[in-house]
C-alpha cells in the first residue's frame, strides 16, 4: 500500500469558531406500537475547533446513533446540536462522514467516488477536479485515481473513503468505527495517516472504535459510553504528545484505565 506524502503545513484557519456542542440529547426509537426504547440519555459534550474526540462504548450503547444526528440524518430528538453556536439542520456540507464500510460506488472509479463528495459544492467543474485531485494525494493515492474499488485493497479504499469524506472541507468529521473491518497492521497504518491528516487539515474529528488502543492513540479526549440508556460514563483526557508511543508506560496506564471501564461494564 502507498504511503501517505508528507504534507505541508496549513494555516490553522479551519481551527476557528466555537466548536461542536451536543446539549443534552436524548433519543428514543418506538419499538413497537406502544413501546419506546431510549436510546441516549442527557448525552452533553463541548468539542473544541480542531479537538479530536474517541467515542467506545459496548455494542448497542448509541454510538452509530449519535454519529447519525451529529451528520443530521435524523431530526427526531430532543437537546440541541450546535455548530459554532447554529444549531445544524439536516446535513451539510460543513459535516462529513466516514462509514465501517466503504460506501464506494463499484462502477465508479477512485476519482469519480471522490467526486462524488462534490455533488452539492458551489464549484466549478475546474474547482472540483483540482478539490477531488488534492484530497486523493492527501490520502496517497495519486497513482490508481483510474482504479475501481475491486482493484483496490480494503485499507485503499478506506482512504478513498476518507478523501471523499473530506473533499467539500468539512469542519467536523464523523468517523463510524472506519477501521473496524480492516487486518491489525493495515489499521495501524492507517490510524497514523489519519493522526497526520487531522493534523494537517486542522478539522474536528469524532471518532468511534471498539478498539480502545486506537481511541487512546487518536484522542485528545476519549469519550466512554455505556448502555441502557446509552450515556456518558466519563471522558478521559488523554494528555500525551503526539504522536503517540504505543509502548509509553503513560499511554498503557490511560489504556489500561479506559479498559477497565469495560471490565466493570461487562
Ligand atoms: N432505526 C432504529 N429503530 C429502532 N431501534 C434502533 C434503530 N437504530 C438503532 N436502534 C437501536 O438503538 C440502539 C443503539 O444502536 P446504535 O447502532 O446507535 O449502537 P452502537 O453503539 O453504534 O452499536 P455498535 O457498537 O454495535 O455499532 C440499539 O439498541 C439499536 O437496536
Ligand atoms: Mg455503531
Amino acid at each position: 500500500m502507498p504511503a501517505i506524502q508528507s504534507l505541508p503545513a496549513q494555516t490553522p484557519a479551519a481551527r476557528q469558531g466555537n466548536g461542536l456542542r451536543l446539549e443534552n440529547i436524548s433519543k428514543h426509537f418506538s419499538a413497537s406500537a406502544d413501546t419506546r426504547l431510549q436510546v441516549l440519555d442527557n448525552v452533553q459534550l463541548d468539542i473544541a475547533p480542531g479537538e479530536f474526540i474517541t467515542i467506545v462504548g459496548a455494542s448497542g450503547c448509541g454510538k452509530s446513533t449519535l454519529l447519525r444526528l451529529i451528520l443530521g440524518l435524523d431530526e427526531e430528538f430532543d437537546g440541541r446540536i450546535l455548530l459554532d453556536e447554529k444549531p445544524i439542520k439536516g446535513t451539510g456540507l460543513e459535516r462529513g462522514i466516514v462509514f465501517q464500510d466503504h460506501r464506494l460506488f463499484p462502477w465508479l472509479t477512485v476519482e469519480q467516488n471522490v467526486a462524488v463528495g462534490l455533488k452539492n459544492a458551489p464549484l466549478t467543474p475546474a474547482q472540483k477536479r483540482d478539490t477531488v485531485r488534492e484530497h486523493i494525494h492527501l490520502v496517497g493515492l495519486q497513482d490508481f485515481t483510474e482504479s475501481y474499488p475491486h482493484q483496490i485493497s480494503g485499507g485503499m479504499a478506506q482512504r478513498v473513503a476518507i478523501a471523499r469524506g473530506l473533499v467539500n472541507r468539512p469542519s467536523v468529521l464523523l468517523l463510524d468505527e472506519p477501521f473496524g473491518a480492516l487486518d491489525a497492521l493495515t489499521r495501524t497504518r492507517l490510524q497514523r495517516e489519519l493522526q497526520n491528516i487531522w493534523q494537517h487539515e486542522k478539522i474536528t474529528m469524532v471518532h468511534v472504535t471498539h478498539d480502545v488502543d486506537e481511541a487512546v492513540y487518536l484522542g485528545d479526549r476519549v469519550v466512554v459510553m455505556q448502555p441502557h440508556p446509552g450515556r456518558i460514563r466519563r471522558i478521559v483526557d488523554i494528555d500525551l504528545p503526539q504522536p503517540r508511543n504505543r509502548s509509553d508506560a503513560r499511554f498503557i496506564a490511560l489504556r489500561d484505565d479506559v479498559l477497565s471501564d469495560f471490565a466493570e461494564l461487562s
